[in-house]
């Protein structure tokens, strides 16, 4: 209950005199028939609610005259039939015991507890233009007010995205989440081990996807943070394959991108193989070239330092690395600066090497300082989470080397940003030729 407190009260002490916030949890959404997906949460609801049932709003009062500032819960009520079928309702009265609100309310009540709070206040917070049916309810909201202006009330002079704010304080993890964090890695990382020990010459994908699944939730994570993508042979050059039906063959590569959500926190692993558990020699080329620009890229982690330096560093290897492999033309006397500049890299490392992680995989957070006019990317700060996860993906081509064809390689670990540099979140995933091979000799 305190981490979450404290996070309503840091959003408080941002929000102007007299002003409103309102957030929304996320809708259920319906997959088939009478079935619907399992429900997540809005990551920005729960952030600074801890609250985990679907419809439900939190509304932050800010002080006003002599009022103080305090939150308000909307939740479901207590319904006995309701939950002999679907099981467990907080209700109003326990919710607000247990998560630290000063007000909880029957969802039912929010139109009109909204139309009172909004009367004479200055500013409303809100979720803006992602949502057309929150639009309309906000609009709604107004309109009554509007309609008490012969008793003298006004409506806010004036309306602001909240979820930026929101999105900003996400972005530097607190003690809680670094620990969740943690927890996280550790159990995608042994996901990891296990598929490795799983894999063998004739088994399928979705086997290994089910070995991943297995460790996730036995250890307690509630999903995957993403579809898994078991990618072998060809597969591991298509970056978002999930289809994962194939049956690997003997002296193929698998590229495994896998992470669990646990309480909330994704982890996002990316480990390379070979399916017989033995790196042929052009396999062995390209992993290490893809290990060193990774380590360039961890090395280029430090507080102050751009978020921009660790794919720049990893670039620069990659770069060279495809020169000295003759993935890009050597007969030009080419320097990794061409290659950079002609952006020739491209054809082979097109993504960028990482992002921001927390409770969304590809979490929020501005990457650039917008306030400026060059935009510079911003420097990192200590509680920052991010993704590293350099990777070279070789299709089959004219002038390309035939030995790389269909080597897709990539390496994703997870770390937070600390004082003196970085704490790695998933260093349970082996990640050497040699421990690799090791692992998957003794399986
Ligand atoms: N698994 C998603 C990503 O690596 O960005
Ligand atoms: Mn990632
Ligand atoms: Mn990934």
């Amino acid at each position: 209950m305190k981490p979450y407190a404290e996070r309503r009260a840091r959003l408080l002490a941002q929000m102007e005199r007299g002003s409103v916030a309102v957030l929304p949890t996320a809708p259920e959404v319906l997959r088939n028939g009478d079935s619907d997906y399992p429900y997540r949460f809005d990551s920005s609801f729960h952030y600074l609610s801890g609250f985990g049932e679907p419809e439900a709003v939190l509304v932050l009062v800010a002080e006003r005259g002599d009022a103080p500032a305090h939150s308000i819960l909307f939740c479901r009520e207590k319904n006995e039939e309701r939950e002999i079928w679907d099981g467990f309702r907080h209700g109003p009265d326990a919710a607000r015991e247990a998560f630290g609100f000063d007000i909880a309310h029957p969802i039912a009540a929010l139109d009109e507890q909204m139309a009172q709070l909004l009367a004479n206040a200055t500013t409303l917070y809100c979720p803006m233009g992602r949502n057309a049916a929150q639009d309309a309810q906000v609009r709604g909201w107004l309109e009554s007010v509007r309609k008490q202006a012969r008793s003298g009330v006004v409506p806010p002079s004036s309306l602001r995205d909240v979820l930026p704010m929101i999105e900003e304080m996400r972005l530097l993890k607190d003690a809680t989440e670094q620990a969740i964090m943690l927890r996280a890695g550790q159990i995608s990382g042994a996901a990891h081990a296990r598929a490795m020990r799983a894999t063998r010459p004739g088994k399928f994908e979705y086997e290994i996807e089910a070995e991943l699944l297995y460790e996730f939730r036995r250890n307690g994570a509630q999903f995957p943070a993403y579809t898994p993508i078991v990618a072998s042979g060809a597969n591991s050059c298509i970056l978002h394959y999930n289809a994962n039906n194939r049956r690997m063959q003997d002296g193929e590569l698998v590229l495994i991108d896998a992470g669990c959500e646990l309480d909330g926190y994704a982890s996002d692993i990316t480990r390379t193989f070979p399916v017989n558990g033995r790196f042929s020699g052009p396999q062995r080329d390209l992993y290490e070239l893809v290990l060193a620009a990774q380590k360039a890229a961890l090395d280029a982690i430090q507080p102050g330092k751009p978020y921009s330096a660790m794919h720049d560093a990893a670039l620069r290897v990659l770069a060279q690395g495809m020169l000295d492999f003759g993935l890009v033309d050597r007969n030009l006397s080419a320097t990794v600066d061409d290659v950079i500049t002609n952006k020739r890299h491209l054809r082979f490392y097109m993504h960028g090497t990482g992002h921001w992680l927390g409770m969304d995989v590809h979490d929020t957070g501005a990457y650039r300082d917008v306030t400026q006019a060059e935009r510079p990317s911003r420097p990192l700060q200590p509680g920052m989470a991010v993704t590293v996860e350099p990777g070279i993906y070789v299709r089959p081509a004219e002038g390309v080397p035939e030995a790389f064809w269909n080597i897709g390689i990539r390496i994703e670990d997870d770390i937070v940003v600390a004082p003196d540099g970085y704490q790695l979140l998933t260093g349970s995933a082996p990640k050497t030729v040699a421990d690799i091979e090791a692992l998957m000799r003794e399986a």
